[in-house]
């Protein structure tokens, strides 16, 4: 396979800094440029070289063979620093009781219930909006999912202001990761300036309120089925379960994948609606014709095609996450390169997803490719939102479920129309999300 596969060195490279200035003036630009030089393309981060993977076929190689292509690479490094060693962040060899575990957390039979407090969130996030309101759409959709990932975790009777804590906690540490994640030098991290002591003191805080909601749940032993009642009841074949610290970075997990991805998943839909006037009466079609006017439920999805269909054209066009990382545990040979053990690796599905050569007109929004009876892409292998192999994402039916009831419930009743002048661009931080996207509300008429 590797004789038709290209390696190649990306120019432009600086003495001691080599690539990180450009990666720094813009990331997307940086790395869309790269498929031009090779299949497989030699970067430098400072004195350190990176390669970045950019064919589908190696991706998947890449993917699937977690043993030997382990977490690992910049981002994970500093992810397993803050938030430990939970389902998304731990190595290969963590990762398979782990995922054992945390399955049965996410198995069909569990989504129906999930799925009652997305709808649930909707109906909370839209009661006060009212027509010609201007939203900002990324805090608001943040709004919805965080909603959302605090619900499906701990539906038990948990105090409100426990769980805003949470949230606000959760929310912190995540600013503090992205800030983090551009910072290349680790001293930097443990200077007391006021962002690194917020960082902390939201870091002590979220640890003290799962540990005595782990505690609290414990006592009372009851099924709440929710995903914390899950994650407690689970058992390996030794009979023994995870630990309360194993618990407590499977919450950090769950509540950073589960919402700072849907988000700017829902935010981008909207954008793209609001300048694809086609695209958006056949979403209204669909939704009068299902919803008339009211929110929707689990049962309505499979008549959801349309929405679905718009859902996974957006996670095509800004996959949230846009950027992945891995590290080899042993020497090896990528596209005719030798690779030593430890070599960094970087892909990303939105340069994939942009692939002219498995995408016609990759540019486009057009929700219409994925229709029935298309083939597309041209290769399976180019569309990973949700990653491969042994570590795709776990919440990929979850984030699917949700995302689709909040775009046909809000779409039933609201219009999201864009600012004039308004100039939205990506912010690819750890998520790809709008920089900033503020649009108007207009209620519209059901049938
Ligand atoms: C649109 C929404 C989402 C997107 C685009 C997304 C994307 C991804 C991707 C690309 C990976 C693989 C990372 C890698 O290979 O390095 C991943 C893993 C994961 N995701 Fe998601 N995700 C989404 C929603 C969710 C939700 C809602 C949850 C949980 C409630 C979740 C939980 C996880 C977990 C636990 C993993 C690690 C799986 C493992 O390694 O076994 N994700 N996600």
């Amino acid at each position: 396979m590797s004789a038709t596969l290209t390696f190649g060195a990306a120019p432009g490279a600086v003495p001691l800094l080599g690539h990180i200035p450009a990666i720094g003036r813009s990331s997307l630009d940086f790395m869309a440029a790269l498929p031009a030089h090779g299949d497989l393309v030699r970067i430098r981060l400072g004195p350190w070289p990176a390669y970045v993977v950019c064919h589908p076929t190696l991706i998947h190689q890449v993917l699937v063979d977690d043993r030997l292509f382990d977490k690992g690479g910049p981002t994970y490094d500093k992810l397993r620093e803050v938030g430990g060693n939970g389902l998304v962040t731990c190595e290969h060899r963590y990762h398979r009781r782990q995922r054992r575990l945390v399955q049965p957390a996410f198995h069909r039979n569990r989504l129906p219930g999930y799925a009652e407090v997305m709808s649930g969130q909707v109906d909370a996030v839209t009661r006060s909006w009212s027509d010609g309101q201007v939203l900002d759409v990324v805090a608001v959709m943040n709004a919805f999912s965080t909603g959302v990932a605090t619900r499906t975790l701990f539906a038990g009777d948990v105090d409100p202001a426990v769980l805003a804590e949470i949230q606000q906690a959760t929310t912190e540490i995540f600013t503090g990761v992205a800030r983090r994640l551009i910072v290349p030098f680790a001293w930097l991290d443990r200077i007391p300036t006021p962002g690194n002591r917020r960082f902390l003191r939201a870091r002590r805080r979220l640890e003290h309120h799962t540990h005595q909601l782990i505690a609290d749940y414990r006592r009372a032993g009851v099924d709440h089925g929710d995903l914390m009642s899950m994650l407690l009841a689970a058992r390996d074949d030794d009979a023994h379960g995870l630990t309360d610290d194993e618990i407590h970075d499977q919450v950090l997990t769950f509540f950073s994948a589960g919402s700072e991805t849907v988000s700017p998943a829902l935010s981008w839909a909207w954008h793209l609606l609001a300048h694809h006037p086609e695209a958006e009466a056949r979403l209204h079609d669909e939704v009068d014709a299902v919803l008339a006017g009211r929110t929707a439920h689990y049962d309505d999805i499979p008549k959801l095609r349309t929405t679905a269909r718009i859902i996974t054209e957006t996670l095509r066009l800004y996959p949230p996450v846009w950027l992945l990382t891995r590290r080899t545990s042993a020497e090896t040979e990528l596209a005719g390169q030798r690779l030593p053990s430890g070599s960094v690796l970087v892909f990303s599905p939105y340069v994939l997803h942009h692939h002219p050569g498995f995408y016609p007109d990759p540019d486009r929004f057009d929700p219409g490719r994925w229709e029935d009876g298309t083939v597309c892409p041209r290769s399976e292998q180019a569309f990973t939102p949700f990653g491969g192999g042994a570590r795709k994402c776990i919440g990929d039916e979850f984030a699917k479920t949700e995302a689709t009831l909040a775009l046909a419930s809000m779409a039933a009743r609201w219009r999201l129309e864009p600012l004039p002048r308004e100039r939205v661009r990506p912010a690819p931080r750890l998520a790809l999300a709008p920089h900033a996207l503020r649009m108007r509300l207009r209620r519209r008429c059901g049938p």
